[in-house]
């Protein structure tokens, strides 16, 4: 009884959560694995069999969202070492040859298509006991790009319009933050709703207040980075507005003038004519 729950007790995980150290019968992998982009990353196994023959190890390769059964092969150890594909100008064996316990694998220079999850393999025929696999999951770490700003809707007076923010690459997610000039004009703060998650500002009831240059900014823990295209055609689009509004007026006016004049013209005539 006290056998059998202790075997339980070694194969359970040992808190992966914590990013610690998965432990599967005798191969131990740090589970995962936080790199920046552009740095070096180890991928950290090991197993305690001894290696005698027949003994291979394989390092296999999936990439976020396909499952592990997909996983193609990176490397592959049985006395002599194969390398798939371009892995082996972008990875090396912690320690050559990988028969002394430790199958650890390093990545040089890490780029944000080599997240994903890896899987190292170790088979012992001799001591299938200490055969096993352990996974490892990469996480790459990329400051966010300069993100894509956008308007989208009619800047008039009195319509709602939406300023939207976009990195295309930033892990983790960056946080989005929109301000204007440094001196602008307050806006009554029910006009303005913002989602740091989704990068989206919404301006209501728009008035010639809202003039202005609006930046976005986008962060996260490696970095950050602003749209710098100033949303123009906020200023451009409720002046325009304005202007269109007094070009109405005036049209109207112009309209008014006019007619009254034909009629009172037409009158004239009339009164002319009457009186010829
Ligand atoms: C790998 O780690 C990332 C970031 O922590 C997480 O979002 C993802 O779900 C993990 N993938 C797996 C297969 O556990
Ligand atoms: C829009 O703004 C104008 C002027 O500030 C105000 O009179 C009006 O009530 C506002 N409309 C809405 C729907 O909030």
């Amino acid at each position: 009884m006290f056998q059998l729950l202790l075997s339980i007790y070694t194969a359970c995980p040992v808190y992966p959560w914590l990013g610690g150290v998965w432990s599967w019968e005798a191969v131990v992998v740090k589970s995962s694995v936080f790199a920046r982009s552009g740095s070096s990353a180890e991928l950290s196994c090991s197993y305690s069999t001894h290696a005698a023959q027949g003994f291979t190890l394989e390092w296999r390769y999936a990439a976020p969202g396909s499952p592990a059964f997909q996983a193609k092969r990176v490397l592959y150890y049985n006395g002599h070492l194969y390398w798939v594909d371009s892995w082996e100008s972008r990875m090396a064996l912690v320690q050559n040859p990988p028969t002394s316990g430790v199958a650890s694998v390093k990545i040089l220079s890490v780029q944000p298509s080599d997240a994903g999850l890896y899987i190292c393999d170790v088979t012992n025929p001799n001591d299938w006991s200490g055969s096993g696999q352990g996974l490892v999951n990469l996480t790459v770490l990329v400051p966010p790009s300069v993100p894509d700003c956008q308007l989208s809707g009619s800047t008039y007076m009195g319509n709602d319009v939406t300023l939207t923010c976009k990195s295309s690459q930033g892990v983790p997610a960056p946080i989005y933050s929109w301000s204007r000039e440094k001196g602008a004009a307050p806006l009554p703060p029910t006009s303005m709703v913002e989602d740091q998650r989704s990068g989206s500002l919404m301006l209501t009831n728009l008035t010639a207040a809202f003039t202005g240059t609006y930046t976005c900014r986008a962060s996260n823990d490696l970095g950050e980075a602003a749209c710098n295209g100033d949303t123009a055609a906020v200023v451009g689009g409720v002046l325009m507005g304005v202007f269109l509004v007094v070009l109405l007026i005036m049209a109207v006016v112009i309209y008014l003038c006019c007619c009254y004049r034909k009629r009172a013209h037409q009158h004239t005539e009339k009164n002319e004519l009457r009186w010829v």
